[in-house]
C-alpha cells in the first residue's frame, strides 16, 4: 500500500516537473520570439546629408533612416576626414528607425566619409558610408587612415557559419534519433546503449555550438577578429539576447528530452521526451533572418515545420542505418561469409522500414512546402535567386535535396516492395543500407550548406541619390562581364566627386535602357556602396553617372543594367584613386 502511494507521489512529482519545464519553455519561446520584430530586412531608406551632398555650412548632426528599428554598436559610427587626419568616433541615438548622429561643431571645409555599422532586426550587422563635402573648395586628394574600417574578417564570418552547421547537425541528429526511437521503433524502455551514446554526443555538439555562438555572433557584429573572442570587452557591444535564449532553450529542453530518453519507461515520459526534443530543435527559430520577414506568423510556422521535418528525415535516416546495422536482417546469406542468423526477424525489420518510409514521405512533403514558403518570403523574386550569393547557395541546396529525394524515391518505389515481398533476401537489405548511407552523406551536405545560407544576406544593395561633379583629366575605363560591356571615361580620378561617361553593350548590341545603376565600393576597407544616379543621353546613347569617392584606394564601380525581366548583368569597373 505504502509502495503504491510512494509510486503515485513520484509520478505526480514527475508530471509536475514536466509541466514546469513545458511552461518555462513556452515562456522562453514567447520572450524569444518577441525580442525580434518580424519585419523586412533592414534597409537604409535615406540619409541627411544626402550621399554626395555639397554643403555650404557644416551640419550639426546627420541622420540615417531605416525601414525598421535598428540597434547601435558602441564606437561603430565614425567620420573620416578627407585630409587624412584621424577618424572621429561619434555619439548617436536611435528613435524608432532613425539614427541621429551628433557631428562635431568645428568641422572644417573639405570632404568627409561618414561610416556606420548597426545591427538589423535579424541580428546581422549592416554597414555603409555616406560621403559629403563642406564648402565649395576642390575635393582634397589626401588619403585618410582607413585601417580601422575593416568589415567583419572572413575568418570570423566562416567560424559563425561552421558553428551554425554544428548546431544544426547536433540538434537535427539529436531530435531525429529520438523521434525515430520513440515513433518508428516504438522502443518501450530507455534507448539502447549505442543510441544513448549518439544522443549524448549530438546534444553536446548542439549545446556547445549554441554557447560559443553567443560571443561569436557578437564578435561578428562588431567586426572583430577570432582571437578577440577571449576579450569580452571587444565583443560585448555586439551582444544580443536571442542567441542566449536559444542556448537556454537547447539546454533545458535537450536535458529534459535526454533524461526521458535515458530513463523513462512510462508512456507519458516517452511523449515528454519527444515533445522536449521537438522544442529543442526549434531553437534556431529565435535567431537569423528567417524571422525578419513578413508575415511573421507564416515565417515562424514554416521554420518550425521545416526544423521538425528536417530532424525527422535526417535523424531518422541515421537511426534506420543504426537499426539495420544492429538488426542485421540480411547477414544470413552474405556472399563469401559464413551464414549468421539475423538478430531481428526480417519481417519485423521490414515493418520498421515501411513505417519509417511513411513518416519520411510526410517529412519530405513538409520540408518542401515549408522550405518553399521560406524561400519565397526571404528571396522574393527570381531576379534575387539568380542575382545574389544567397539565391545561388539556395539553388545549390535544392540541387542536393533533389538528389536525396531521388535516392529516397528509389528506396520507396523499387526496393521497399521487393523487401516486403521477400524480407529474407539479403541482397536487397545490402542495397538499402548502401543507398541510405548515400542519403545520410547528402543530408549532411544539405545541412552544411544551410549553415552558410542562414548566415548570408539575401538583400540587394539598391540606393539612389544625385550628385554633380567637376570634370578634368579623363581616364579610359573598360569592363566586360555576364555579356555586358562598359566602355567610357572617368574624370578627374581623384578623391571627391567623379563623373563616369560610358556606353553599354549587351551581347554586342547597344543598350539604351533607363534601368541602369552604378555604385562604388572600396572592398579592401569595406567602404560603400556609394550610389550614383545615372542619366541617359537619348541623343548620343551615352550614360553619365556622378559618384563621390571620398578616399584613395582600389575602388570598384558596379554597373548593372536591366535588359529584360530575367536578365540584369553586372560588370565591375576597377578604378584606382590616389
Ligand atoms: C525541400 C527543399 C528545401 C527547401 C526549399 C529549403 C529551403 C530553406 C530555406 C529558404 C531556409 C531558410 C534559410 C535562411 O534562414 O536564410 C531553410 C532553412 C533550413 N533548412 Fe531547408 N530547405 C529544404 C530542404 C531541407 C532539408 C532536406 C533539410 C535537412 C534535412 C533542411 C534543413 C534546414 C535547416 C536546419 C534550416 C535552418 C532553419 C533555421 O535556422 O531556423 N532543409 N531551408
Amino acid at each position: 500500500m505504502s509502495a503504491a502511494v510512494g509510486e503515485h507521489a513520484a509520478r505526480r512529482r514527475r508530471r509536475g516537473a514536466v509541466g514546469l519545464v513545458a511552461v518555462l519553455l513556452g515562456v522562453l519561446l514567447a520572450v524569444g520570439t518577441g525580442t525580434l520584430s518580424a519585419s523586412a530586412h533592414a534597409e537604409l531608406l535615406g540619409t541627411t546629408p544626402e550621399e554626395g551632398a555639397m554643403l555650404e555650412e557644416a551640419p550639426s548632426h546627420a541622420e540615417l533612416r531605416f525601414n525598421e528599428p535598428v540597434q547601435l554598436i558602441d564606437g561603430a559610427i565614425r567620420l573620416f576626414p578627407g585630409d587624412g587626419s584621424t577618424p572621429l568616433v561619434l555619439e548617436a541615438r536611435t528613435v524608432d528607425s532613425t539614427v541621429t548622429i551628433n557631428l562635431p561643431d568645428d568641422l572644417a571645409d573639405g570632404s568627409y566619409a561618414l561610416s556606420y555599422r548597426i545591427v538589423s532586426a535579424d541580428g546581422h550587422p549592416i554597414g555603409g558610408a555616406i560621403a559629403f563635402q563642406i564648402g565649395a573648395g576642390t575635393p582634397t586628394s589626401a588619403a585618410p587612415d582607413l585601417a580601422e574600417l575593416d568589415g567583419t574578417p572572413a575568418a570570423t564570418e566562416t567560424a559563425v557559419s561552421f558553428l551554425t552547421v554544428l548546431q544544426y547537425l547536433g540538434l537535427l541528429v539529436f531530435a531525429g534519433l529520438l523521434f525515430f526511437d520513440r515513433i518508428v521503433l516504438r522502443t518501450r524502455g530507455g534507448a539502447d546503449r549505442g543510441v544513448r551514446r549518439l544522443l549524448v554526443w549530438a546534444f553536446g555538439a548542439a549545446l556547445g555550438a549554441s554557447v560559443v555562438l553567443v560571443p561569436l555572433s557578437a564578435l561578428r557584429i562588431v567586426g572583430g577578429h577570432l582571437w578577440e573572442l577571449l576579450t569580452p570587452g571587444v565583443w560585448s557591444p555586439g551582444f544580443l539576447w536571442p542567441p542566449v535564449i536559444a542556448v537556454v532553450l537547447v539546454a533545458a529542453a535537450g536535458t529534459a528530452a535526454l533524461s526521458a530518453a535515458l530513463g523513462s519507461t512510462s508512456v507519458r515520459g516517452r511523449v515528454a521526451g519527444v515533445v522536449c526534443a521537438g522544442i529543442a530543435v526549434c531553437a534556431p527559430v529565435l535567431v537569423g533572418h528567417t524571422r525578419t520577414v513578413e508575415p511573421g506568423w507564416l515565417m515562424i510556422a514554416a521554420d518550425v515545420g521545416h526544423l521538425l521535418a528536417g530532424a525527422f528525415w535526417a535523424g531518422g535516416v541515421l537511426g534506420l542505418l543504426r537499426f539495420l546495422a544492429a538488426a542485421r536482417p540480411g547477414t544470413a546469406a552474405k556472399r563469401g561469409t559464413p551464414a549468421s542468423p539475423p538478430r531481428t526477424d526480417p519481417d519485423t525489420a521490414a515493418r520498421v522500414v515501411v513505417r519509417f518510409s511513411r513518416f519520411a514521405l510526410a517529412s519530405v512533403i513538409l520540408l518542401a512546402v515549408s522550405g518553399t514558403i521560406m524561400a519565397v518570403l526571404i528571396v522574393g523574386t527570381w531576379d534575387a535567386v539568380l542575382g545574389t550569393g544567397y539565391g545561388r547557395t539556395l539553388l545549390l541546396k535544392l540541387g542536393i535535396v533533389a538528389a536525396v529525394v531521388a535516392l529516397a524515391a528509389w528506396n520507396r518505389t523499387r526496393l521497399l516492395p521487393r523487401i516486403t515481398a521477400r524480407p529474407t533476401a539479403a541482397l536487397q537489405w545490402a542495397s538499402l543500407g548502401r543507398i541510405l548511407s548515400y542519403e545520410a552523406a547528402l543530408l549532411v551536405a544539405v545541412i552544411a550548406i544551410t549553415g552558410f545560407l542562414t548566415n548570408s544576406s539575401p538583400a540587394h544593395d539598391h540606393h539612389d541619390s544625385v550628385a554633380t561633379a567637376p570634370s578634368a583629366t579623363q581616364t579610359p575605363v573598360h569592363a566586360e562581364s555576364q555579356g555586358l560591356t562598359v566602355d567610357g571615361t572617368i574624370s578627374p580620378t581623384t578623391t571627391g566627386q567623379n563623373t563616369l561617361i560610358f556606353r553599354l553593350e549587351y551581347d554586342d548590341a547597344p543598350v539604351a535602357t533607363g534601368e541602369v545603376s552604378v555604385d562604388a565600393r572600396l572592398p579592401d576597407q569595406d567602404l560603400g556602396p556609394f550610389p550614383a544616379t545615372v542619366q541617359l543621353d537619348a541623343d548620343t546613347g551615352d550614360y553619365k553617372a556622378t559618384v563621390t569617392l571620398p578616399v584613395s584606394g582600389s575602388w570598384q564601380l558596379q554597373v548593372s543594367a536591366r535588359i529584360d525581366t530575367y536578365t540584369q548583368p553586372i560588370a565591375i569597373v576597377p578604378i584606382t584613386i590616389g
